[in-house]
């Protein structure tokens, strides 16, 4: 051991014995950031399955990936991956955690919901238990884990979106995804106290589109709804998207020196930046969130 790991073992010990205060190791938190969007198809499934690899890539945290939304284009199709079960096994009972998981490229760790995200509602306060439980040692990861939700202001998405740390909206530069994103912040800003909102643009074909969208959003959300909103990044429209979506596999490994893993490759490095802001290891975790607000809606 070196000096420095020396001396804060010693302060370890001392602190223990004067109270037992401080935990052998500071505790962790899984660090849960949701993608979401108002228009459908705006590029949310493919930022973030390669936004996953990136974040892997980059960090040597571990990256989780749950594919929560029940329509077409999930992550598995997006990456070729068939996955034997999903979080609904696990919700009966009939899996636990590390025999859903589907391990993707550079190590991601893929949570296929499909199926099991519809039954979260209905569970007895057992099986509620049980399933966080299971989660607990998944949450107290110092990991990240990515949730790809479905588009629009629907309940089922609201639920995951309001439960994550933080959130990226995703739009285009095109009117109508730029309105529905707004229409959606304004959602959100309503329903949470404290919001954590990040904005990617994609499919631009310039800069200045990303700067003149932001510029809009940004004004209107602060002026009318009191928010801050932070520019998360861009990316550009890029053939190697589709192109990658046909072969089954990322573009980021696909194509490593494209203008689109360019791009991932900034907004990954810059939400390792502000790695800093979950600092409230004491508030409740994604999964404990989740059930939390889905139960209340059941009950009220
Ligand atoms: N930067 C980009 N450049 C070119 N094409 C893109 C880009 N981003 C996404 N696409 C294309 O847009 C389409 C929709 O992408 P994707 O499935 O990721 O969107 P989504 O928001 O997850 O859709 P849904 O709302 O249906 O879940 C895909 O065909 C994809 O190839
Ligand atoms: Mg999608």
């Amino acid at each position: 051991m070196n000096i420095i790991g020396d001396q804060a073992a010693k302060l370890r010990q001392i602190v223990t014995e004067n109270g037992g205060v401080l935990e052998e190791s500071t505790p962790h938190r899984l660090r849960s950031i949701a993608i979401t969007s108002g228009k459908g198809g705006v590029g949310k499934t493919n930022i973030a399955t390669n936004l996953a690899i990136a974040l892997a890539v980059k960090s040597n945290k571990k990256i989780y990936i749950l594919d929560a939304d029940l329509g077409l284009a999930n992550i598995d199709v997006i990456l070729g991956i068939t996955p034997k079960f999903n979080l609904g096994h696990m919700l009966r009972g009939e899996k636990e955690l590390e025999e859903i998981i589907v391990q993707g490229p550079m190590g991601i760790n893929i949570i296929p919901g499909t199926s099991g995200v519809s039954e979260l509602a209905n569970l007895s306060d057992e099986a509620r238990e049980d399933f966080l439980k299971k989660l607990a040692v998944l949450e107290e990861e110092d990991g990240i884990l990515i949730i790809d939700t479905g588009a629009g202001i629907n309940n089922n998405v609201l639920d995951f979106v309001l439960s994550a740390d933080e959130v990226i909206v995703v739009t285009t530069p095109e009117p109508t995804a730029i309105t529905d994103a707004y229409a959606l912040i304004k959602i959100i800003s309503g329903e949470k106290e404290s919001t954590n909102i990040n904005l990617i643009v994609n499919m631009i074909r310039k800069e200045e589109e990303f700067e003149l969208v932001t510029r809009g959003i940004l004004l209107v959300a602060k002026q009318f709804l009191g928010l801050d909103i932070k520019k998360l990044g861009y990316i550009y429209y890029d053939d190697v998207v589709s192109k990658a979506v046909l072969s089954q596999d990322a573009f980021y490994i696909l194509y490593p020196d494209s203008l689109a893993t360019k791009c991932i490759e900034n907004i990954a490095l810059h939400l390792l930046d502000k790695k800093d802001e979950i600092k409230d290891v004491k508030r409740p975790t994604f999964f404990k969130r989740l059930l939390g607000s889905i139960r209340r809606k059941v009950g009220s």
